[in-house]
């Protein structure tokens, strides 16, 4: 039997329901009515003794809908079809593959017995959704594993191994082999041994532990995570609500907690960056059938910071590398940085020793430009200098077939001016890797006016193989994420710094507001110099009114480059990363201040994060009213992964969205008259929207909609 989603049969004395929803089986309204249905036909089943529950393709259930979530559940719902197998007069056992994620556990939660692929993998990830398991999960899975055991898994969100799995008893067997099968002999054992249904609701839970110090002790465990967060207020008292013996008082307590956690700001925010991280990689008009060239062999040119990084990115991805540099001395210290990162990550137990040298062993070295002549794609990874970046991507160009995808790391150099010396520009991208290069997830892909298709296409492949989110950027001044970081972001904390607040203020504002480091401790990390390389870039192409920079500049200038040379915004003992408050650095603050008659005063916190947020919506309205973005999600998923935005506000366009367009034009124009600048006028899409009523996200789905 076939009742749409879900599939039914009897092998022997088991009878199979198998879910077939691609790609990930969600457990949406055709999946849940199928379940009840094929449930229904398997008790009926007077030859069936036991069922298991199972799903086709790639994975076990990934969960509800997430694009149900907006709207009530429509009948059955998950706690109805749950509640149904766990009420079943036959034993039901759950047989998991791949992920058995969110609903998908709690399907199998509500199951009797459960059973697992070795590679599989169980969890509750709603957290990571800003949301709390709600057909269930907080009160069965503390049946199973115990209170403080489950409190820790669905804080935390990742999932656990199936051999962890196992060690808790959240699941009675791992199955090697074929999975139907293994749950075939699982039930035929239990029907041979009498065991009949065994549902978790009449189970009593576990609560050693679970008290204040132990619960305590768990946020402390995931504390990095939760920054910011509320989420785990609600699972606190789901939990307990677990650990008092009425079990449906429990799922009452559960069900209001869920359908609150719904509402948040925090659980829109997360689940909008779900799809938009999805939906990134997508390009309206590429056609997806443009022709792709395997990648197998990546050229990376530049065995520095940037080149040994993307060379381990690459290496990880399983594919050959070879890393080229023009001395030994180069290629020794990028082999030597690669080696590092290797061994922290066995030393972090991500891998084994002998899988990193597997690893290493797929990076070649080459003093040879000629060595790229083979690549599939090659990645130019030489320090910000145009005149350089130019005769290597000519010589690049020159000696690889058409089929090679050519590519610059650069941050903020024009692609176009590169590609104009190429033989052939239509095969030339910007790839910008944020550092460090193998961890950061962000792949901003720059195309210019002459990129074509498959050149696009291939550079989407390339972010795939390396599991990177690849955004779609136009070819200006720093892409999307560094033209908002310099003309937004970072210009206006040094101007706050101008006008009287410290660098720890402005940090300590902006970490308070959500973000992992404060603009100038980022500075200080990764060195001025490097801004100030990039101005006298930029200078060359556009003008910027003073004052811009001009802090930043001046500790360059005085060579105090950040953490490398034990001074920048702050200064560093050495050995010791602390930022320390420096008083040179107030005085020379003061004195650019005075020179350009700035009158200093005291700063409040709010100002600060005010100021530094409206400006970063106000260039991301214009980065995307310029078509430099494809969309405002998109800007948002950039700020997350590459530049320490927090998640749970979902990025700087989102945040624009919930503050009300209308309330962000107007506190811009009230900047713009207190502080007499035409630096704070209202980006024209912004004024657009707010006159019109409208959010970032609204107009975008209008966009979609005429497209
Ligand atoms: N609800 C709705 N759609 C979902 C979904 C869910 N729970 N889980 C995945 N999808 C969609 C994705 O949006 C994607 O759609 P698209 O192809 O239109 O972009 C598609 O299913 C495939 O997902 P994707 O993440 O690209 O596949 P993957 O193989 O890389 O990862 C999972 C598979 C299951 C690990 C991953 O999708 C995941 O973590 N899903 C969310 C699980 C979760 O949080 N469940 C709890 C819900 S309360």
């Amino acid at each position: 039997m076939q009742s749409g989603a879900v599939g039914y049969h009897r092998k022997h004395h088991v009878g199979f329901l198998l879910i077939g929803y691609p790609p990930v089986n969600v457990l949406g309204a055709a999946v849940r009515t199928g379940l009840a249905q094929a449930l229904q036909v398997a008790l009926a089943d007077d030859a069936v003794q036991a069922i298991v529950i199972a799903c086709a393709g790639r994975t076990f259930s990934a969960g509800a809908d997430i694009t149900e979530f907006d709207a009530p559940m429509s009948e059955p719902t998950l706690q109805e079809v749950f509640a149904a197998i766990e009420a079943a007069n036959k034993p039901v056992v759950a047989a998991m593959h791949g992920t058995a994620l969110g609903g998908g556990l709690e399907l199998a939660l509500a199951c009797h017995y459960r059973v697992a692929a070795k590679d599989a993998k169980l969890g509750l990830p709603e957290i990571t959704l800003g949301v709390i398991p709600g057909a269930g999960g907080t009160q069965r899975l503390p049946r199973i594993i115990g209170a403080l055991a489950a409190f820790d898994m669905i804080v935390g969100g990742t999932p656990v191994d199936a051999t962890t799995a196992r060690h808790l008893a959240l699941v009675d067997a791992l199955i090697e082999g074929d999975l139907l099968q293994g749950a075939q002999q699982f039930c035929e054992q239990l029907i041979e041994r009498g065991a009949g249904p065994r549902p978790t609701r009449d189970r009593s839970v576990d609560v050693t532990g679970f008290n204040p110090p132990g619960v305590a002790a768990v946020l402390e465990k995931h504390a990095r995570a939760l920054k910011g967060r509320s989420t785990q207020q609600l699972i606190i008292e789901a939990v307990s609500a677990a650990a008092q013996p009425n079990f449906d008082a429990g799922l009452v307590m559960e069900r209001r907690l869920a359908d609150y956690s719904l509402t948040t700001t925090e659980s829109r925010a997360l689940r909008h960056l779900f799809f938009a991280e999805r939906q990134a990689s997508r390009v309206p008009g590429l056609p997806a059938d443009a022709p792709k060239t395997p990648i197998k062999h990546v050229a990376i040119i530049g065995a520095g910071t940037m080149g040994s990084g993307i060379a381990t990115a690459c290496a990880d991805a399983g594919v050959a590398v070879t890393l080229i540099d023009s001395t030994a001395e180069a290629l020794e210290r990028g082999f030597s940085l690669i080696a590092s990162n290797y061994d922290s990550s066995v030393s972090r137990g991500r891998m084994t020793a002998e899988e990193a040298a597997r690893r290493r062993a797929r990076i070649t070295d080459s003093l040879d430009l000629k060595s790229a002549a083979n690549a599939d794609v090659v990645i130019e990874a030489v320090f910000e200098d145009l005149a350089l970046k130019q005769r290597i991507l000519a010589q690049v160009a020159a000696l690889t077939p058409a089929s090679t995808l050519i590519s610059s790391n650069t941050s903020t150099l024009s692609i176009a001016a590169l590609a104009s010396v190429c033989r052939d520009p239509q095969r030339v991208v910007g790839l910008h890797f944020f550092s460090p290069a193998h961890v950061m997830r962000l792949l901003e892909i720059v195309r210019t006016s002459a990129t074509d298709a498959a050149s696009l296409n291939q550079a989407l492949a390339v972010a795939k193989l390396l599991r990177k989110i690849g955004v779609v950027a136009g070819d200006a001044f720093g892409f999307i994420g560094n033209k908002m970081m310099l003309d937004g972001y970072w210009r206006e904390a040094e101007l706050l710094m101008l006008e009287g607040a410290t660098p720890e203020q402005v940090d300590s504002a902006m970490e308070s507001f959500g973000f992992a480091m404060g603009p100038a401790r980022v500075n200080d990390l990764g060195g001025t110099d490097v801004g100030t390389k990039t101005r006298i870039e930029l200078f060359k192409r556009e003008s910027r009114p003073d004052p811009y920079f001009v802090i930043a500049d001046a500790l360059t200038a005085q060579n105090r480059l950040g953490q490398k040379t034990n001074a920048g915004f702050y200064r560093y003992e050495p050995g010791n990363r602390k930022a320390l408050p420096d008083e040179a650095v107030t005085n020379l603050i003061e004195k650019l201040a005075a020179d350009r008659g700035i009158k200093r005063r005291r700063i409040e916190p709010a100002e600060i994060v005010e100021r530094c947020m409206l400006q970063l919506i106000n260039v991301g309205a214009q980065v995307l009213d310029a078509g430099i973005a494809l969309r405002a999600a998109d800007i948002d998923v950039v700020w997350v992964q590459g530049y320490g935005f927090p998640r749970h506000v979902g990025g700087p366009m989102f945040y624009a969205d919930t503050l009300g367009l209308a309330h962000v034009r107007q506190r811009i124009e009230y900047y713009r008259l207190r502080l007499g600048d035409d630096y704070w006028t209202p980006a024209a899409l912004i004024e657009r929207l707010a006159r019109q009523g409208e959010s970032f996200a609204q107009w975008e789905s209008e966009r979609k909609d005429a497209t």
